[in-house]
């Protein structure tokens, strides 16, 4: 892998400030369960001391989607050399890292395996303790990390407990988090999660992979009232959701509107849909800001996190949600929003601290709810 490979990379970003005169505790964080091999060096006052994210983007891009088989291979590829840059960009070796944290679940078995096994055989060989990290909670706990509307210093970003609205490319769920490890179930999406809702309207309109981003873009130019797409569930108490029928509508109205469709019918058609979600969204977390567990729990903080996280139309929405409810809005900043690093590695100085480290061996799970740790 060449360093020109590397699509993004963060050095020496400060986020907290912690207490200067304490050494903190460093840890090695590594993240493979889907399209991204990435690692990074987080220390418990919240510095990222190094991250590097080599996106494979680019090699699934002709197939429309992510390959389990080509992620696997190209994660082998990569694995070895993101590590090693990552404590070179650190400035580190191995003797400097307390801890050494990778994904073990959930996502692509593959690809988790691979970055599971180089964690493990790393840790067996220097003696240092090994944290199984559940790539859901990397995304759940980073906004504590860094939180870019509620970061103000020496306070952690993000005190618990907070009301998680977690939406990425295979995860749509309300969750409580209480604390580390105490994730409450509020809601969660019946059939497609809103990232894989996002991708699939974009490749129905032939606009490439991974289509979160090209439609909030294309989104920003269009009129969200050209097409009445459906807003699933929302006349229904509860707090799940349903994506299918969006996407179904997306189809039907494609098939009665066959192309070639200019740029306007395109944008359009992407803030038609793209509001369909938003709506559904804050229907759903409004729901959930009146479920009994949350009322009780009074959480003060409304955090989004996961590749959707990036969404600018569902960032301010749920913004001014948080200021309607006087509650804080958090989300982390948007290169933590998707697979990264940096989230592994927090998570797994949080796990540290609260003692949960591997002490008998752990197998990777593709499948691994929150609700399970
Ligand atoms: O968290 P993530 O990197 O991977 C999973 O754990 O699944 O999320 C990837 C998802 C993809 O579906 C991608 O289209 C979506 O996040 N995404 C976005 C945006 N940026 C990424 N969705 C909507 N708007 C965006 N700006
Ligand atoms: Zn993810």
């Amino acid at each position: 892998m060449n360093d020109d490979k590397i699509i993004q990379m963060d050095m020496g970003t400060r986020t907290g400030r912690g207490d200067a005169s304490a050494r903190p505790t460093v840890c090695l964080g590594i993240e493979s369960s889907c399209d991204e091999t990435s690692a990074a060096i987080v220390d418990s006052n919240r510095n990222i001391r190094a991250h590097i994210i080599y996106s494979q983007i680019p090699e699934h891009q002709r197939f429309g989607g992510v390959v389990p088989e080509l992620a696997a291979r190209a994660h082998i590829l990569a694995i070895d050399e993101v590590i090693r840059l990552t404590l070179e960009r650190a400035g580190m070796t191995m003797a400097d890292v307390d801890v050494i944290a990778a994904t073990a679940g959930p996502g692509l078995i593959g690809g988790v395996l691979v970055g599971w096994m180089a964690a493990t055989g790393m840790a067996q060989s220097t003696g240092k303790p090994l944290v199984a990290v559940n790539h859901l909670e990397g995304h759940a706990l980073v906004p504590r990390l860094a939180a870019a509307a509620a970061n103000d210093g020496d306070a952690p970003a993000v005190e618990f407990p907070y009301l998680l609205m977690l939406a990425s490319g295979g995860h749509c769920q309300i969750l409580l988090v209480r604390g580390v490890g105490q994730y409450e179930l509020i809601g969660q999406t019946l059939d497609d999660s809103a990232g894989e809702a996002f991708d699939k309207v974009a490749k129905m309109l032939g606009l490439g992979y991974p289509g979160g981003p090209i439609v909030d873009t294309r989104a920003k130019c269009g009129n969200m009232y050209a097409f009445k797409f459906p807003r699933p569930l929302c006349d229904k108490p509860g707090c799940d959701f349903s994506f299918s029928g969006i996407k179904t509508a997306a189809r039907t109205f494609l098939d009665h509107t066959p192309g070639p469709h200019d740029d306007k019918f395109i944008d359009d058609f992407c803030a038609s849909f793209q509001a369909s979600v938003v709506d559904c969204i804050t229907n759903r977390l409004t729901h959930a800001l009146d479920d009994a567990r949350v009322r009780v729990a009074r959480p003060r903080t409304l955090v989004v996190a996961g590749g959707v996280a990036k969404n600018s139309a569902i960032r301010s929405a749920l913004e001014q949600m948080a200021a309607a409810h006087d509650m804080t809005f958090a989300a982390p900043p948007m290169n933590l929003c998707t697979d990264n690093g940096a989230m592994i590695a927090w998570a797994g100085l949080e796990n540290y601290a609260a003692g949960r480290v591997v002490t008998t061996p752990v197998a990777p799970r593709p499948r691994w709810p929150l609700t399970e740790l």
